[in-house]
């Protein structure tokens, strides 16, 4: 798997940004998720149909600050990625590797 290295003061604290593994390949889409200096990376894969979770490029859905999936619903903790309401209840996302870099960048990825 790439990566891709992002400033953390390029993601907005409590929302969502969409990055690509790979610039070419949709399906290398993952969900960066910052909370305070906590950042949290999943695969932009729902477990339930396998869409999608975002409803327009880059763009998520948030329900008292977990994870909302734009197909059906599917609810998710930000912090572990577990489906904890909707139609994969007790699924999780795919995590995806963080690490921190120097001068307050990240590699996103492995
Ligand atoms: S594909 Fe996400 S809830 Fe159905």
């Amino acid at each position: 798997m790439a990566s891709v290295d992002i400033a953390l003061c390029a993601l907005a604290d409590g929302g969502a940004t969409e990055v690509r593994l790979d610039p070419g390949d949709p399906g290398s889409s993952v969900v960066v998720l910052r909370r305070g200096e906590q950042v949290y990376a999943y695969r932009n894969l729902c477990p339930h149909a396998g869409r999608f979770l975002n409803w327009a490029p880059g763009r998520f859905l948030f329900d008292q600050g977990r994870l909302v999936c734009a197909a059906h619903g599917a609810v998710f903790e930000v912090d572990s990625g577990t489906c904890v309401d909707g139609p994969c209840r007790g699924s999780a996302l795919v995590p995806v590797p963080v690490r921190w870099l120097d001068g307050g960048r990240l590699a996103i990825g492995s």
